[in-house]
């Protein structure tokens, strides 16, 4: 039996987790990394939905739970989504106990902290269906975890680590309650629900858990690879919630970050989803009614990755809608004048980094500094276009590197990991990353196991 290093990456749009073996940092071997299939539903098996629908009798996560909504819109019924951005407010406290709004939760049961512990709890369990699905894991054997979050509130998020390791705890006792009911496409009932979340807020301690930043988690995956060279690093992470972008140095077995760089915008791919559907709108002269137009703007929303991605890549979406076509072209995104100020804001955090981060390799007699985007934004044209902007060539010099490594094509992956890599990235070099580079520290646990269907004992 091994011991392993668990990282969960709780985002805005997709939870992801991977688990790397102990010392992997420093006996690199890609073929060990075990990137974990949370999800049996979704589109990629790497990737569950951040997603929790509170239906009439029960209550689903994850894809089944968008699902749901979707088939629920007429009815004014949303999921509730995004709600990692909540964790970053200054009051985070009043935010977590606010009840949840109607639309969401139609029963006016639940606060905000309830729905957040029920997902940590489903995501608990899909980490545990994954472990117990891998061969290799399987077996057995400590797992240590830790979970990526960003530098919220302005480098406060050690602090918020006593509200996140509480939240898990609570999630970690709930799931030993519900057990593999909860991973079930039905969901689970309110009656269970109602009856187990009160039991498992008392029974709950705090989980054992480390923090690493997200931006150091991509830094590290980026630099495993790299020894001798690459001492100087400039990440930009563009997820759903919030594009980061933050400066690294690796000095001998440290890794700090230079904290003057780090920049947070709150505009990301949620952002880029509203303008774009927004445009649609726009031009959609025959969505005139308040009503036609909060119904396309359902539809442009259940669509949104699709046309997103055919923007994007192809430079144009062609939809359809009650019989009529609209095309929309990156053009027309391009002008919109929020995400003009969004390229511009980036491009300033992104100068600004660069500077702090040249300099500092300046001042070490290095000579490079790589440049790697890393979430689901990162293949986007004006993402690449950043890291690839011509520098002058005095040194120090700026490398891009590829978002995705060689070996994430390896056969094993069944061309599953590829496409998705920039996104797993912060997962994955979490499970990489010495504890040397830890925002905080946990200890280890033994792994859990939840066939017995009985609560795991914690040393
Ligand atoms: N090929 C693509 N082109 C453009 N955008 C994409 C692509 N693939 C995914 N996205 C977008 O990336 C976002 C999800 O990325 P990611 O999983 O990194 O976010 P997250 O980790 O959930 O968010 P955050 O880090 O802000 O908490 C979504 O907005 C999705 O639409
Ligand atoms: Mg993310």
């Amino acid at each position: 039996m091994s011991d392993w290093t668990l990282c969960i990456d709780f985002g805005t749009a997709f939870s992801k987790a991977a688990v790397a073996p102990k010392g992997a940092w420093s006996r690199f071997d890609p073929a060990t990394v075990r990137p974990l299939m949370l999800s049996a539903e979704g589109q990629n098996a790497f990737l569950l939905d951040s997603a929790v629908f509170v239906d009439q009798d029960r209550v689903l996560f994850g894809r089944a739970a968008l699902d749901e909504a979707d088939a629920q819109a007429n009815n004014k019924r949303t999921a509730l989504r995004s709600f990692k951005t909540l964790l970053s407010v200054s009051d985070l406290e009043r935010a977590l106990n606010t009840n949840a709004p109607a639309t969401i939760d139609p029963h006016r049961i639940f606060q905000m902290r309830d729905l957040i512990v029920l997902y940590l709890a489903y995501l608990l369990a899909s980490i545990e269906r994954a472990i117990q699905a891998d061969a290799v894991l399987a077996q057995g054997g400590v797992f240590s975890r830790r979970y990526a979050a960003p530098a919220w509130r302005g480098g406060d998020s050690a602090g918020m680590h006593n509200v996140i390791v509480r939240l898990f705890g609570e999630a970690e006792a709930f799931r030993a309650i519900v057990g593999k009911r909860l991973v079930s496409a039905d969901g689970i009932s309110l009656r269970t629900i109602i009856d187990a979340l009160p039991k498992a807020t008392e029974q709950a301690q705090s989980l054992d858990m480390g923090l690493i930043y997200e931006a150091t988690a991509a830094a590290a995956y980026t630099s495993v690879g790299l020894e001798g060279s690459g001492s100087h690093i400039i990440v930009v992470d563009m997820g759903a919630g919030t594009t980061d972008v933050a400066a690294l140095a690796r000095l001998g077995p440290r890794t700090i970050e230079l904290p003057e760089a780090r920049v947070t915008l709150k505009q990301a791919g949620d952002f880029v989803d509203r303008v774009i559907a927004n445009r649609v709108l726009d031009n959609a002269n025959w969505a005139k009614r308040p009503e036609s137009k909060a119904e396309l703007w359902a539809v442009l929303m259940s669509q949104m990755g699709d046309i997103k991605e055919a923007v994007m890549v192809d430079g144009r979406a062609t939809l359809r809608n009650q019989g009529r076509s609209i095309t929309l072209s990156r053009k027309d995104v391009e002008k919109d004048e929020d995400f003009r100020d969004f390229l511009k804001s980036l491009r300033e955090a992104y100068d600004h980094a660069l500077a702090i981060v040249r300099d500092d390799a300046r001042a070490r007699g290095r000579s490079e500094v790589q440049a790697i985007a890393v979430g689901g934004g990162a293949s986007t044209p004006f993402i690449q276009d950043l890291i690839r902007r011509k520098m002058e060539s005095t040194r120090p010099r700026v490398i891009p590197r590829p978002a995705t490594p060689d070996w994430a094509h390896a056969r094993e992956f069944k061309g599953n990991l590829a496409p998705v890599f920039p996104q797993l990235a912060i997962a994955i070099g979490g499970a990489l990353a010495p504890e040397s580079m830890l925002a905080a520290r946990g200890g280890a646990i033994p792994p859990a196991n939840d066939r017995s269907g009985i609560p795991v004992e914690r040393d």
